[in-house]
């Protein structure tokens, strides 16, 4: 089947309750694993790319990777995301290559300029058929937060927000960060906020930073040589929670780095003769396989790629004209 829009996903996802992973991509083997976690899955999957990916892989090599992973799995759902983006002006750029969703991140912005920069790129995605995901309030640890930098997701402004923009889905900042270092120790997470905000937009809500930084990726990582001391991730069970509450896209970046690091670091630490990249590739692949398999098992939605009828742009464009 053709890429499909995150709209179709994230409404099937409503359905059936579940949360579907959204996986950072760079390059071939971190996009096969994940494919083959989603092909073993039987699971829907959303592979987005960063501004950095975009850059990273010369935005050609991104665009045919992506081809050839929807070629090499027919039967499964796959939405190409940007995750991220910062203008319009890249947001054309994702939707001339063949992006299926964008991202605007306006999170920054004073409420007024980011509801302006939104509403700008979503009359201009919407025309195409592509769906936009937007964000309001700031991610970061909220006990760490001494410098008042942090500001959870506000659930009137929420409803103005999703009402003025027309945005298809909705980050929201409920306590988590990117990276690796999340929490300074216990997870504190404001979960309930999830449900409130639900109840006001009724949009598909996004959680960046949805890494769980297991411990056993930290210490496969530090027995080799690696220094990942201190790093707390959000816990599966937390979400969970958010998934039960409204949250049906999850961002998963770090950990199939974090997979990835371990893997090649332990296969170059066990056969310091390898010259040959595809064996530690392999292993990184591999890796990034095992982690994204549990979290479409975690996340429920295994089991759920039949259940896809084929959507596309042009279908899109006819809803948004409606
Ligand atoms: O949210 C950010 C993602 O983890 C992407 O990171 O900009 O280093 O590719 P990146
Ligand atoms: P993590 O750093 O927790 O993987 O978050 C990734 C993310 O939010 C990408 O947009
Ligand atoms: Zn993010």
């Amino acid at each position: 089947m053709p890429l499909i829009p995150l709209v179709q996903c994230l409404e099937e996802a409503e359905k059936g309750g579940y949360g579907v992973g959204a996986f950072n991509v760079n390059n071939m083997e971190q996009l096969q694993g994940i494919m083959k976690a989603a092909r073993e899955m039987n699971s829907p999957v959303i592979v987005q790319a960063s501004r950095g990916a975009l850059r990273y892989t010369n935005f050609v090599y991104l665009k045919h990777l992506v081809q050839a992973a929807v070629e090499d799995n027919p039967d499964i759902p796959v939405v190409l995301h940007l995750d991220h983006g910062d203008s319009l002006d890249t947001v054309k750029t994702a939707i001339d290559l063949g992006f299926t969703s964008v991202m605007i991140d306006g999170s920054h912005l004073p409420f007024e300029e980011n509801v302006a920069l939104t509403k700008e790129v979503v009359d201009y995605a919407h025309r195409f058929g592509v769906s936009v995901e937007a964000e309001l309030g700031t991610l970061g640890g909220i006990e760490e937060d001494i410098a008042g930098e942090v500001q959870l997701t506000d659930p009137d402004q929420a409803e103005e927000f999703v009402k003025r923009t027309g945005c298809d889905a909705l980050a929201v900042a409920i306590g988590t960060s990117h990276g690796a270092y999340k929490f300074k120790a216990e997870p504190k997470l404001e979960i309930d906020l999830v449900q409130e905000i639900y109840d006001r937009v009724k949009i598909p809500l996004v959680l960046h930073g949805a890494s769980s930084v297991p411990p056993e990726l930290a210490e496969r990582i530090n027995k080799y040589g690696g220094n990942i001391v201190g790093s707390f991730g959000v816990p599966i069970p937390s979400i969970q929670q958010a998934i039960a509450r409204g949250v049906r896209k999850i961002n998963v970046d770090t950990d199939t780095r974090m997979a990835m690091t371990g893997a090649v670091r332990q296969h170059l630490a066990e056969k310091p003769d390898t010259i040959d990249p595809r064996e530690f590739m392999g292993a990184a692949r591999e890796a990034v396989y095992e982690v994204v398999k549990s979290r479409m098992e975690a996340f429920g939605s295994a089991g759920h790629a039949g259940d896809y009828k084929p959507l596309t742009l042009a279908d899109m464009i006819e809803r948004y004209n409606r």
